[in-house]
């Protein structure tokens, strides 16, 4: 609370600095957003002087850190877009939007995307390294946020959340006469840095058939830093969550998969969160891929559930030194008793760090579980359970 106290505050000071500077060259439109900030401040100031005031006893000093100045910048200078399937907004499409923004953005560019169903059918050429990457077979593309497009946001409606829908796999030709494989299966691939979604459906609705290959089909896979996820809800089969890398917050999120559902290489946190297995028989809930174990990577749950259907691990180790921790999560009896798997390979055991920290239900039973599992100490659970385990006093505005 202190810290979040303490980053309004500067937010704050440090906007009262950066828009002394701006205020030289100003558009209309950035007057308008300058007016709109300066009476939300008026209106705040009470409670900032209170909070300015807490902020500076409250805290001690180590653990203070300061707010991204990039990020600081970005909000600063929001800019929002409509996208309305029926017209009724300024773009038709999320592409559209998309690509109505400049590369190296440094605005926040919140999309407030309407009700619907938004569906992407495409294949994309996977050039995803690249600037320009918007260029689809098909009538309908994929969505995908190249690396230089920072701070966007998909904002929808809380009470009918927009879905964005596709059915590609990994077995699936691309282009170039080639599979797409896992990683290009995504109906919504975020490269760049410092995205949010809130309210948004991600769906992959391509099926599952056990025993078959190159059916991984994600929704969502997220491989910028410093990503936030608020009410989102994520629908596929198998790997539905491709969480691959960099700095994420889920909060109040639903997923759903049968296979590997939660899997990459990312260091995040799920808080709230509601894991639904729709397995037909065994299968595992992440596949967390730490590959060293001084690297900070790792899944860390926190007050979340865990039900559905078959049998699922907590995890199984997709890295040698697989990282995945749950703390005041409920677990249904879907839990499987041994808890989690080492994917076969024994040497594993000893690397990959599993815990659980004041669990519930009956898939929390301790007794049949993998000696190699951890049932976590307070000391021991304490730094996956807060946002400082992503980082987030540099980066989370909104939690
Ligand atoms: C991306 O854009 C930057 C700046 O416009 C340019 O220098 C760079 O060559 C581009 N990269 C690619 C792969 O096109
Ligand atoms: C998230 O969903 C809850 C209902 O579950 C709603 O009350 C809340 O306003 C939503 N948050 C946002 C940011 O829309
Ligand atoms: C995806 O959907 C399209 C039509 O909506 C269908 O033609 C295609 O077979 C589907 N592909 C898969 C892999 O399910
Ligand atoms: C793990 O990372 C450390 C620090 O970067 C490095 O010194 C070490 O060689 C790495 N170990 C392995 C097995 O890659
Ligand atoms: C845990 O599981 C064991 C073995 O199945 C059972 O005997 C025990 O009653 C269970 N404990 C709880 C608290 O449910």
């Amino acid at each position: 609370m202190a810290t979040k106290k303490y980053i309004n505050f500067l937010l704050f000071f440090l906007s009262l600095s950066g828009l002394t500077l701006q205020s030289l060259s100003w558009s209309p439109e950035r007057e308008r957003e300058y007016q709109k900030w300066v009476s939300w401040n008026v209106e705040n100031y009470q409670k900032k002087t209170l909070l300015r005031a807490e902020a500076v006893t409250d805290l001690p000093a180590v653990g203070r850190k300061v707010l991204d100045p990039k990020l600081q910048k970005a909000e600063m200078n929001k800019v929002r877009m409509s996208v309305s399937h029926d017209g009724s907004g300024d773009y038709m499409s999320i592409k559209e939007a998309l690509d109505s923004i400049p590369l190296y953005n440094t605005r926040r560019v919140v999309l407030e995307i309407k009700s619907g169903v938004y569906r992407y059918e495409g294949i994309r050429i996977p050039n995803y390294k690249d600037n320009i990457s918007y260029t689809f077979q098909g009538s309908r593309e994929k969505i995908l946020i190249p690396r230089p497009l920072h701070f966007i946001t998909f904002s929808g409606d809380s009470k009918d959340p927009p879905t964005i829908t596709g059915n590609n796999t990994a077995s699936v030709t691309g282009r170039d006469g080639k599979p797409l494989k896992t990683f290009e299966s995504a109906t919504v691939a975020v490269n760049s840095n410092y995205f949010v979604a809130i309210n948004i459906r991600f769906e992959n609705t391509a099926p599952h058939d056990i025993g078959s290959t190159g059916e991984q089909a994600v929704a969502l896979r997220i491989s910028g830093n410093k990503a936030a996820f608020y009410n989102c809800s994520f629908y596929g089969t198998q790997d539905t969550l491709y969480d691959h890398k960099g700095l994420h917050y889920f909060n109040n999120c639903f997923i759903q998969g049968s296979v590997d559902f939660i899997f990459g290489y990312g260091t995040s946190l799920y808080q709230n969160c509601y894991l639904n297995s729709i397995a037909k028989k065994k299968a595992s809930l992440t596949a967390q891929k730490r590959s060293n174990s001084s690297l900070s990577s790792g899944f860390s749950f926190k007050d979340s559930v865990i039900t559905g259907s078959g049998q699922v691990y907590l995890g199984r180790a997709w890295g040698d030194h697989s990282r995945v921790v749950f703390s005041y999560t409920f677990m249904d009896k879907v839990v499987l008793p041994q808890g989690w798997s080492d994917w076969g390979d024994q040497k594993r055991d000893s690397g990959v760090y599993y815990g659980e920290y004041k669990c519930s239900g009956p898939g929390a039973n301790w007794t049949g579980r993998v000696p190699w599992a951890r049932m976590l100490t307070d000391i021991e659970a304490k730094p996956f359970m807060g946002t400082y385990f992503v980082d987030g006093d540099t980066w989370l505005l909104h939690s």
